[in-house]
């Protein structure tokens, strides 16, 4: 049963690659690499020692797509591939609407056209805006704060509005809530460019001396200790969750969101105090004002995840900083190796 990746080489997507592979799926993997490196899809290679066919390919390019599909006999797509900075999409909105919302139809429109109607589809939290409603659940009104937020928003809508003209597709969309951690082999990890906006990949790099502390972006949130709280949930447990809804999409018709999350919600200090205790290294941190646009607590309500796909996150804290502290220690400038000779001859 062939399975197109597109934007595999990510973050989310090369860990759903392992658990594909791993669950001896065929996959095809499209990636324009705009923000991501060929080395992550070697690395998946590596971890399961499974060849997989990888198009460097853009899906605003429709017939280097369409291409895809002739060469290959896809029965279904799961569907990363997209920008997703907050901040860089309020700075470059038409590029995210260009990016998300025309890669999306062009991906649609090809599929379409070869009688692929399964769709598994990246969602986000963020679709339920500065909703304050915890724990939140998939029938909550959405909204959207953020040109990204809202390419999310407008996808999962135009995704509606494809069943309901043609009720032969099948698509989930899966609302992630905070993804974090990494591959316990250690191989494959979160790689951003430059400072992180995340708090992970932010700790993670002050725990490794690349960056001197973190900011705490506020302290007087209504929470235990005043700082934010999210539902972070391990990043193979989410790429779990791919397979668990792909299952579904195959089996039925319809479209469903589903919140990916654990249920549980930490304050950035106990995030803080997580990762002290799995790396053994001191956090330094500073509480500085509020970050525009953040809400005080986000955490999921996952019991349709659990119901309707049969799928709930096993891992928990200490599992979420150990792999990503084991990612950060062997990969300290992700996957450029260039850099790590760089560094070594200073
Ligand atoms: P990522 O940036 O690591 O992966 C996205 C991949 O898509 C990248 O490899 C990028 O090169 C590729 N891509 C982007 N535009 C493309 C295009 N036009 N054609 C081909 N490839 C393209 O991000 P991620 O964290 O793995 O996120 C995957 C998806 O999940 C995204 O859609 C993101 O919005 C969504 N999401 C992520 C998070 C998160 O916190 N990481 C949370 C909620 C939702
Ligand atoms: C978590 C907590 C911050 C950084 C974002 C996107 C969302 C989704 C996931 C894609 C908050 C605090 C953070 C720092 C801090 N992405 N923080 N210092 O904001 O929940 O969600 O990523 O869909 O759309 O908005 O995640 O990791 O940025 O922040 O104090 O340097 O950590 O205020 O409380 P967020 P985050």
């Amino acid at each position: 049963m062939p399975i197109l990746v597109t934007g595999g080489a990510g973050y989310i997507g090369s860990h759903t690659c392992v658990e594909l592979l791993n669950a001896d799926y065929e996959i095809i993997v499209l990636d324009n690499l705009s923000n991501s490196k060929l080395e992550a899809i070697n690395r998946v290679k590596e971890i399961t020692g499974k060849d997989f066919k990888f198009y460097q390919c853009d899906l605003l390019s429709k017939d280097d797509l369409i291409t895809i599909f002739k060469e290959n006999k896809i029965d279904a797509v799961i569907h990363f591939a997209g920008l997703k900075a907050v901040g860089e999409s309020v700075s470059i909105p038409l590029h995210y609407y260009h990016n998300n919302i025309t890669g999306t139809l062009i991906l649609c429109e090809v599929m379409e056209m070869f009688g692929v109607h399964k769709m598994v589809f990246s969602s986000s939290a963020t679709v339920y805006g500065m909703q304050q409603c915890v724990p939140l659940h998939e029938e909550l009104p959405v909204g959207a704060t953020n040109p990204y937020g809202r390419t999310k928003l407008m996808i999962e809508e135009i995704l509606s509005d494809v069943y309901v003209a043609k009720n032969n597709w099948s698509i989930a969309l899966l609302r992630y809530f905070n993804p974090v951690g990494a591959h316990s082999s250690g191989m494959i990890g979160e790689d951003p460019n430059g400072i992180p906006n995340n708090l992970v990949p932010y700790i993670s790099q002050v725990a490794v001396g690349k960056l001197p502390y973190l900011n705490v972006y506020g302290n007087d949130y209504q929470t235990n200790d005043g700082t934010g709280i999210r539902d972070y949930i391990h990043i193979v447990d989410l790429a779990v969750g791919h397979i668990k809804a792909l299952e579904r999409v195959m089996e039925s018709q319809g479209i469903n969101a589903y919140n990916l999350g654990t249920g549980n919600g930490y304050s950035v200090i106990e995030m803080i105090k997580a990762f002290e205790k799995a790396s053994g290294r001191e956090i330094p941190y500073e509480i500085i004002d509020r970050r525009p646009g953040d809400i005080g607590i986000s955490y999921a309500n996952a019991s349709k995840a659990n119901s309707e796909l049969n799928w709930s996150a096993k891992k928990g804290l200490d599992d979420m900083c150990k792999d990503s502290w084991r990612w950060q220690l062997n990969n300290p400038n992700g996957y450029e190796k260039e850099k790590i000779l760089d560094r070594n001859l200073k």
